[in-house]
């Protein structure tokens, strides 16, 4: 059981695509839970504003510190806080599964240029990014972080095989996967191009079975991601 607290302009974009699938069916069951707060509801102006214009100049405008803080201590329970920002530090299986064992996480979503540096000083926000790009905002990206918390959690997945098999789990040693096949054996395409499974995967020897497949990984790692090896030697 996990609840996510998103402090958001946006909250009608939660649990959006969480609604769905796995994690939509986890939501109805209360294996996690979300309550997505709109920071605009704790403006004080007639305006309903949250942002005003950089101190030093600038394009853009910045999320007040003042307000957003009215949004988090207006949550029953403190908890771990983060920032989504392409400033953090990157997301990866290791951070996600540290994280979906938490019962309670703050998801603060910025818009604009971001948020007042003081917020997050304040309230001791960890900077996460989801990768080395640049969203319009946060929302996307808590997205992302919770996805890969819930299916993490026990009951989610149906195969619980499943989770440490696959790309950056315990059992491929950090390495990207390797290719999947099922019936048929033979498929011919839409250009004429038949492409056979390959013959290993139908021999029935798990062992030889099991070569193959960290062979395949570690073939791929090679290619596509490199970093990855220097890791897990
Ligand atoms: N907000 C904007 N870009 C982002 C990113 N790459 N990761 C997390 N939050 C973001």
């Amino acid at each position: 059981m996990i609840n996510f607290n998103l402090l958001t302009l946006f909250p009608e974009m939660f649990p959006g695509m969480l609604g769905q699938s796995l994690a939509g069916k986890a939501l109805a069951r209360g294996d996690w839970s979300f309550n997505a707060i709109n920071i605009r509801d704790f403006s004080t102006d007639n305006h309903k504003t949250v942002d005003d214009t950089p101190y030093g100049g600038g394009a853009g405008m910045v999320m007040r510190a003042d307000i957003i803080e009215h949004a988090l201590l207006s949550l029953k329970k403190p908890s771990r806080n983060i920032y989504l920002s392409p400033r953090g530090k990157v997301l990866n299986q290791a951070l996600v599964k540290e994280l979906s064992q938490e019962q309670d996480l703050t998801l603060l979503c910025g818009r604009y240029e971001g948020v007042d540096q003081r917020i997050l000083d304040a309230h001791d926000f960890e900077e996460v990014s989801i990768g080395d790009y640049v969203l319009s905002g946060g929302e996307p990206a808590a997205l992302i972080l919770m996805d890969s918390c819930i299916r993490l959690l026990p009951n989610v997945m149906g195969n619980v095989d499943t989770a440490d098999n696959e790309s950056f789990g315990s059992a491929t040693n950090g390495l990207l996967e390797y290719p999947h096949y099922t019936r048929p054996a033979s498929w011919t395409d839409a250009k004429g191009n038949t492409h056979n499974v390959p013959d290993i995967l139908q021999s029935g020897n798990h062992a030889k079975i099991k070569d193959w497949r960290r062979e395949q990984s570690k073939k791929l790692t090679q290619a596509v991601r490199p970093d990855l090896l220097k890791k897990n030697v």
